[in-house]
């Protein structure tokens, strides 16, 4: 089998592995031949090298994951997240945010030259620049979940919308690390999904109570949602060998919805266009 996209024999870290959009970019990078480690809350289906069990919002459950993960990563795909509602705000930035910036700087020691981070962020990040103060001073905290903990707990007022913060954080947070990762030949992107039909939408529209007709706003003009494996292939290419000249971005794959906001062709509701 030829190997044009890198992933062969290649140790790959995921997050979020048992559904959705990590689930499914697990399986497309087991079926091209990655060593696939994944991690998750849930129990994880799909076949591979090993499955850990981890919760994002607890250092001491990602710390025995650090553990057994190789020491050697040449790839690293943070998938897991979770809505506000139904989730609080605090728990959906530890998760979504906090997690994954532990993980990642606790991995990025084992990635050699030549390897990628890729994370998911949301459209409904892609406000970022109105809330860049707030988003730097939590991203100035130590990398401890305690500290960004206590940080939420101070500052839960200015942060009602917990979840876009944690996808603004995201955004902020890949962009500001592309230049000290570049140094080492190291790249590291986001992508910013459209709404998608998963277990998160699922929770959203089901136990957050946000009515569907809210979301459909949100819809690209081809009128679908998108599913996971519309975004496991754009996660799966940005951390492959023939994007290996692009770090430091956040990508939207939402079926031109960004481009249309960005031309005025229809409401900026999230502040894509800021
Ligand atoms: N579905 C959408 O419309 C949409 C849109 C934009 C961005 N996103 C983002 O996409 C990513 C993937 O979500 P999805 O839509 O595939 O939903 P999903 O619910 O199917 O997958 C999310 C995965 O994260 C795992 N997870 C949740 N909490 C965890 C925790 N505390 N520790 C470890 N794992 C945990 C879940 O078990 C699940 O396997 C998330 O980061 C989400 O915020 C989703």
């Amino acid at each position: 089998m030829s190997d044009i996209l890198g992933y062969k024999g290649k140790n790959v870290v995921i997050t979020g592995a048992a559904s959705g959009m990590g689930q499914a970019a697990a399986q497309l990078l087991v079926d091209i031949g990655a060593q696939v480690y994944a991690l998750d809350i849930a129990e994880i289906t799909v076949p591979m090298a090993q499955r850990i069990r981890v919760d994002m919002k607890d250092q001491a459950s990602l710390d025995a994951a650090l553990a057994a993960l190789p020491a050697t990563v040449h790839s690293l795909f943070n998938c897991a997240g979770v809505p506000n509602p139904p989730f609080s705000a605090a728990d959906a930035v530890m998760i979504n945010f906090a997690g994954l910036r532990y993980l990642t700087e606790n991995l990025i020691p084992r990635i050699p030259t030549g390897g990628a981070i890729v994370s998911i962020a949301s459209t409904a990040g892609m406000g970022w620049k109105p809330n860049l103060a707030r988003v730097r001073e939590f991203l100035a905290l130590d990398n401890h979940l305690e500290t960004a903990a206590q940080w939420l707990q101070a500052h839960g007022k200015s942060v009602p919308d917990g979840y876009g913060f944690s996808k603004q954080c995201i955004i902020v947070y890949t962009m500001t690390q592309a230049r000290e990762l570049a140094q080492r030949g190291i790249r590291i992107n986001c992508i910013a999904p459209s709404p998608t039909d998963s277990g998160f939408m699922k929770k959203l529209t089901g136990e957050g109570q946000i009515p569907a007709e809210a979301v459909a706003l949100f819809l690209p003009s081809n009128g679908r949602y998108a599913v996971g494996a519309d975004m496991a292939g754009p996660l799966v290419l940005l951390n492959s060998a023939l994007a290996g000249f692009i770090s430091g971005n956040n990508v939207p794959v939402d079926f031109g919805y960004c481009a249309e906001v960005m031309m005025g062709q229809r409401d900026d509701l999230l502040g894509v266009a800021t």
